[in-house]
């Protein structure tokens, strides 16, 4: 028998905390993966920041081994069963990366929490699966909490998804409580991969990041062939390399001599430019156009995955101007492991040189401006977040925009054009009066809705800069935490826009102007004055704030001169004692830009987020 009949490759996919990550942590535990004394918690989220705020932030694989029982040995003459298991991020800003798991896998592990039920994302990456025909076991997880409704939600994964009752299974990931017979399930139920040992090496390229002392080590999925030291070439990128080194991961780099077919492993390349070996490239041997040009053969490459396009744009400026070079290195580093991070030089008379970086929504930029300054101890200040916009000039050019400020020349503007997406929103049917209205509020139009129970599934197009100005937060309020969101960009669509700029006694700040909606514009210029007013601190002399649109100020706000003395309590006294608060005052300004006289915070140059929260 076939070793290959013993591998199955999985995926846990569900909604942000239902539980994926500690359900790994449970099966590294039960296959013995990883020993007692080094376990942790969040044991594959390697990262701090994932492991500070608990949110998967990278997808992982992982090698596990499933032991048989002693009937199956015989059968199988093999000990194991072995486990690929990729966990995923559930954040929607991270979707792709599960796309990018699930292309690798036979199976998933669609996970519900018992006191939440299926959300948005449960619904988007159930089709996602669905669609790439995997093996799905539906699990309900945390049936241990009081407020958990297994029945409940159970009915729901019936109406909303087609699952049979007894196809369900009930687990708390936190107390172990029925993964072993989860476990069994994966092996039972998921088919192992197709056996194409004999055809021409294929192996699809899922993830990648750059080792230094290894070059560019790939994750890959063997969908043809044997993976071997032989000479090897990407087949889209045309880049060609002997192997280093080619392994599992368990979790750690377990270095092996050959990949068999089916398998999920790692591949170090040796390269150093990892330009050259893009995620969702096919690896190949070397030889075998030569070979196949013999035998008269063609090889295609895999169909990968689309390629995030980023939409949502923040330019970052280092605080110390002679850190630009230093902030260069830190993003050229970061985007080695994020294929969806964008980034150009940008400029500003007022802020200096900076990035414009891209992202695919306002939690990976905050994520990466976190891992910046935590990674490479940076002090960065994030401004002008924006949606690229598509100008129509009037001689028929069209250029991207990806901030205001670029916009100078208003009257030879045709139109202007910003991206829309369809939204899924899931809620409970008792708030669906309450998201109406804010989707009408919002520009949204209604396509369609579905019901489930006492669920309803909305599907709206909708501008994507709803989303930077809150649309989230606003969802999540109106509907007490209950609605849940997913959305794909879907087209861009004209709108009536005006140029909104800041100035700041006087001066005109380049990269806190936006474009925005015609129609708010105005409730939005003085909603903005109000929030730079409420967040620029007093001066030693008054600094007056005015908003204009299209170079008309229509707002104006006034912060009254002031001086903080934060030793005049001290009366004299100790003189320590006044340097240390004198210390601290000074590091309380180190999120500022000095603007002429004047210091502006990071939540001055964020003010335009979330601000149509006080219109
Ligand atoms: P992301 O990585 O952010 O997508 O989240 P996740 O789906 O991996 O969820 P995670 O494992 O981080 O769990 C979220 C929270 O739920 C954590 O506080 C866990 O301790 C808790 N949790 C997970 N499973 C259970 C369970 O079975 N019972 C209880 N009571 N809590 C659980």
């Amino acid at each position: 028998m076939n070793q290959q009949a013993l591998l199955r490759n999985f995926s846990i996919i569900a909604h942000i905390d239902h539980g994926k990550t500690t359900l790994t942590d449970r099966l590294l535990e039960m296959t013995d993966t990883v020993e007692p004394r080094l376990m942790h918690e969040r044991y594959l989220d390697s990262h701090p920041i994932a492991q500070e705020r608990g949110v998967t932030i990278k997808l992982a694989p992982v090698r596990m081994r499933y032991p048989l029982a002693p009937k199956q040995e015989k059968i199988f003459n093999f000990k194991f069963c072995i486990l690929n298991l990729i966990d995923t991020p559930g954040h929607i800003d991270f979707a792709y990366e599960v796309s990018r798991s699930l292309v690798c896998c036979e199976g998933a592990i669609l996970m519900v929490d018992a006191s939440q039920g299926i959300q948005a994302q449960t619904l988007a990456h159930f089709h996602q699966a669905e669609k790439l025909k995997l093996k799905i076991i539906p699990v309900i997880n945390k049936v241990d909490l009081a407020q958990s409704q297994p029945q409940k939600v159970a009915l729901e994964l019936e109406s909303a998804l087609g699952f049979k009752a007894e196809e369900i299974l009930y687990i708390s990931a936190k107390t172990g409580q029925n993964v072993d017979q989860l476990l069994k399930t994966v092996v039972a139920k998921i088919p192992p991969p197709p056996d194409n040992t004999d055809k021409p090496l294929r192996a699809l390229v899922f993830d990648s990041f750059y080792h230094p002392h290894k070059g560019v080590v790939v994750y890959l999925r063997i969908k043809d062939g044997v993976l071997n030291k032989q000479s090897l070439k990407m087949m889209v990128g045309g880049a060609q390399f002997t192997p280093l080194e080619i392994g599992y991961l368990t979790p750690q780099m377990t270095p092996t001599k050959q990949l068999s077919c089916g398998q999920v492993g790692y591949l170090a390349t040796g390269l150093k430019n990892i330009s050259l070996c893009k995620v969702g490239d096919t690896i190949t041997n070397a030889k075998f156009n030569l070979l196949a040009g013999e035998k008269n053969l063609k090889l295609e490459p895999l169909s990968g995955y689309k390629e995030p396009n980023p939409v949502v744009f923040f330019d970052f400026y280092p605080v110390e101007n002679q850190n630009f070079n230093l902030l260069k290195q830190a993003i050229e580093q970061l985007k080695l492991n994020d294929v969806a991070l964008t980034f150009e030089p940008t400029g500003s008379p007022a802020l200096g040189n900076g990035f414009q970086l891209g992202f695919l929504g306002v939690f990976h930029a905050l994520i990466t401006q976190e891992r910046l300054e935590k990674d490479f101890n940076l002090n960065i200040i994030a401004t002008s977040p924006s949606v690229g916009y598509q100008i129509v000039w009037k001689n028929g050019q069209t250029q991207q925009l990806q901030n205001a400020s670029q916009l100078k020349d208003l009257s030879s503007v045709a139109q202007i054009k910003e991206p829309w997406i369809k939204a899924a929103i899931l809620t409970p049917v008792r708030f669906l009066g309450n998201i109406m209205k804010l989707c009408q509020n919002s520009r949204a139009v209604l396509i369609d809705q579905q019901y489930y129970n006492d669920l309803v599934n909305l599907t709206y197009h909708l501008p994507l800069v709803g989303l930077i100005e809150g649309f989230y937060d606003q969802l999540k309020s109106v509907s007490s935490g209950f609605a849940s969101l997913d959305y794909q960009v879907l087209d861009y669509r004209p709108v009536e826009a005006l140029k909104m700029e800041v100035l700041i006694a006087g001066a005109v700040i380049d990269s806190l102007a936006s474009l925005t909606e015609k129609e708010k514009a105005v409730f939005k210029a003085r909603a903005l004055a109000k929030k730079l007013k409420a967040v620029i601190p007093r001066q030693l002399f008054e600094v007056p704030i005015q908003v204009s649109l299209n170079g008309q100020v229509v707002a104006r706000e006034t912060i009254k001169a002031f001086r903080k003395d934060v030793t005049a309590k001290l009366y004299g006294g100790d003189q320590t004692r006044k340097d240390k608060l004198l210390k601290k005052q000074k590091k309380g300004k180190k999120r500022m830009k000095q603007i002429g006289r004047i210091n502006i915070p990071q939540e001055a140059f964020m003010a335009v987020l979330k601000i149509d929260q006080s219109v």
